[in-house]
């Protein structure tokens, strides 16, 4: 069995990602083990068995239940973090959740949840990660990395979907500006997925009209999680240190900028 914490781009970097019991959260977790991170991973379902597959591989991880919207679960999830790993290096912020509704039959408390889960839940993690990463002095520039995942309907909208696009495009502006504020130590960059095959598109539930107005891009296909987590190993990773503020979009051209 290789042990990946012995080797690779990350090996000696401790990470934390959030959203990681399945979909994209899942597969950064995985990518970042594979590439020697000690990674933390948190989720408001129980993510061990994303864990048990890292440690499987020979790689280190610690799954905390968490929920992003709750400020004493991140004061918790952060006292782990400190306790196992005595500090953090790279943050990814994958956790959200999507809703589909008329602008005419969503609730305000509809609204809240929404962005108390992906914007509000975003602020958290990156503040507490700020506070981390600084907790002995500025680090080394670059040294620190905040990834969140926006989507690319933070640029497109969408009819149905408006308090979903109206979170994301608040994880882009917190992005943009976390980055200016913590220059040059903490490099904070942003992932904006295109359609991807998760639970959360429930592509196999879909119609085959929607199913084909999904896949109506210049690629013609739904990207894979897989490809999310490259885009975000990349930004965690010793070849990105020119990164910061950018919002980069696996989308198989669905949205150009
Ligand atoms: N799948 C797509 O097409 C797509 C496209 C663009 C952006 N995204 C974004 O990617 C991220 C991951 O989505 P996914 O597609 O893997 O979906 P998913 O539903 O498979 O995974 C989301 C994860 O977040 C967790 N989560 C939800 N609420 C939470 C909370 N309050 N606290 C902690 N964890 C919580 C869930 O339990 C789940 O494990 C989300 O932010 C999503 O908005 C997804």
């Amino acid at each position: 069995m290789t042990d990946p914490s012995m080797a690779g781009p990350l090996s000696g970097r401790r990470a934390l990602v959030t959203g990681a019991a399945r979909g994209i959260g899942a597969a950064c977790a995985k990518a970042l083990a594979g590439a020697g991170a000690a990674v933390h991973l948190a989720d408001i379902l129980t993510p061990d068995e994303t864990a048990r597959a890292i440690t499987d591989a020979g790689g280190k991880a610690l799954a905390t239940r968490c929920d992003v919207a709750d400020p004493q679960s991140i004061e918790a999830l952060f006292a782990a973090q400190r306790d196992a790993f005595g500090g953090l290096d790279i943050a990814v912020t994958a956790a959200g959740i999507l809703t589909e509704a008329r602008v005419t039959e969503t609730s305000v408390e509809a609204f809240d949840r929404i962005v108390a889960v992906n914007l509000r839940g975003t602020f958290l993690i990156a503040r507490e990660a700020a506070r981390l990463m600084t907790q002995d002095g500025p680090p080394a520039p670059g040294m620190g990395r905040i990834i969140t995942i926006s989507s690319e309907l933070a640029h497109l909208g969408r009819a149905d979907f408006s308090a979903y696009c109206a979170t994301k495009a608040g994880v882009v502006g917190l992005t943009k500006s976390l980055a200016r504020e913590l220059a040059p130590g903490i490099l904070v960059n942003s992932v904006a997925p295109g359609p991807v095959d998760t639970a959360m598109l429930s592509l196999e539930a879909m119609s085959p009209e929607w199913r084909e107005k999904e896949t109506d891009i210049p690629l013609k296909r739904v990207g894979t999680v897989q490809e999310i987590a490259a885009t975000v190993r990349f930004l965690a990773g010793p070849e990105a240190t020119f990164f910061t503020g950018q919002t980069i979009s696996p989308n198989g051209g669905a949205a150009m900028a």
